[in-house]
């Protein structure tokens, strides 16, 4: 595990130069090495989270100032999304359940909790009772998408099952119990990969699949399957449901399967050999929900899981992550959609999911 320490202090030597740096911003990506700022251009955008959530997680691991001050400063500036409801959608879980609900649990901060609520009832006001699902998507002109589901919302319910232990009543976790149970009968294929998209009528029966930011209908978006593995993993960990870590192995076997010899993901598993668009990001994803997967089970069973994560983060950092000081973003070669204009790219996802892969692999406290 000394590869994981040399990894785990470069990232805190970058990390804490760009915490400076980037004091002012919510990156997304970086252009021409510097990062964006989505504070400026669309603050409902759902990776809004990440930033601030990336450093209050070296904050929880490291104690550094420096990071905590970075962490206020975008919470605060994440605040500005809850004035714009009709933009916010399903990810309400990704933007605050890593940030302000990672905050209050760490410090019994008041008004991070409320943030952190405040989303977690945004999510449930989304439930469609007929289906049991959460809706995903708002509609865009002349689309209605009252019925669309996606594998990502598997990430944002873990923000339900905390609302529902800190308010001390069932009715969150029974959302989220009916929209994992809807994710495990239409997403989740016999061989165990994933749809990406799921479409139900006004009777909440599912009618068609979509490729989404995959290659094509039916096929296998490594991403979606990254969020299926970390999802399960979550709702197990949760509830304790045995049919939850049941899906977390299957979507996990799928995706071991699939990696190949690199142990880095293409971005999606039944695409074409060429191009060969890798996805930086599913790795890490994928990595963290294994090592959450592997925690849940007898060494083991749970070792085939562990081993993978620490090949995607060890292949990751040898090959695609950018220590210099020149670059803002840590993991290049990401992936926003197979089809994506944008082609390869650092995303703050991937770092943030790099971060916490690592900083489980050190045994730090979760801050999720
Ligand atoms: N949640 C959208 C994505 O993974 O790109």
């Amino acid at each position: 595990m000394d590869y994981i320490n040399e990894i785990w202090n470069k990232l805190d030597k970058k990390l804490s130069g760009t915490a400076v740096k980037s004091f002012d911003k919510i990156p997304y990506t970086t252009i021409n090495g510097v990062h964006d700022n989505k504070a400026q251009t669309d603050i409902t955008w759902w990776t809004n989270g990440f930033w601030p959530a990336l450093m209050l997680l070296m904050y929880n691991t490291t104690g550094k100032e420096v990071y905590l001050n970075t962490f206020l400063n975008g919470e605060r500036m994440l605040d500005d999304a809850f004035k714009n409801r009709d933009w916010l959608h399903h990810d309400v879980g990704f933007m605050w359940h890593l940030s302000s609900g990672a905050h209050y649990r760490l410090t019994g901060d008041k008004l991070s909790r409320s943030r952190a609520l405040f989303a977690a009832d945004m999510l449930v006001a989304r439930f469609m009772p007929k289906g049991g699902f959460i809706r995903a998507w708002n509609d865009e002109e002349n689309l209605d998408r009252t019925g669309w589901t996606i594998i990502d919302c598997m990430m944002n319910i873990p923000l339900l099952y905390w609302a529902s232990d800190e308010l001390n009543v069932s009715n969150y976790r029974d959302i989220a119990m009916m929209h994992a149970d809807m994710t495990l009968r239409d997403h989740i294929r016999p061989d165990g990969s994933v749809n990406h998209i799921c479409i139900h009528n006004s009777a909440g029966e599912l009618t068609e699949t979509l490729g989404g930011q995959g290659y094509c209908q039916g096929s296998a978006w490594s991403r979606g399957q990254a969020w299926a593995i970390y999802g399960f993993a979550q709702s197990y960990t949760h509830t304790k449901a045995a049919r939850y870590l049941d899906a977390a192995r299957k979507t996990a076997d799928f995706f071991i399967a699939s990696l190949g010899d690199s142990f880095i993901p293409v971005s999606d598993f039944r695409a074409p050999k060429e191009p060969v668009i890798y996805d930086t990001t599913a790795g890490a994803i994928a990595a963290c929900g294994m090592i959450t997967l592997a925690g849940a089970l007898d060494k083991e069973e749970g070792r085939a899981y562990l081993d993978t994560a620490i090949k995607i983060i060890t292949e990751t950092e040898s090959r695609f992550c950018d220590w210099s000081e020149e670059e803002d973003s840590i993991v290049q070669m990401g992936s926003e959609s197979y089809h994506g204009k944008k082609g390869q790219l650092p995303i703050i996802y991937g770092d943030y999911y790099f971060a916490e892969a690592v900083s489980l692999l050190m045994g730090f406290d979760r801050t999720n």
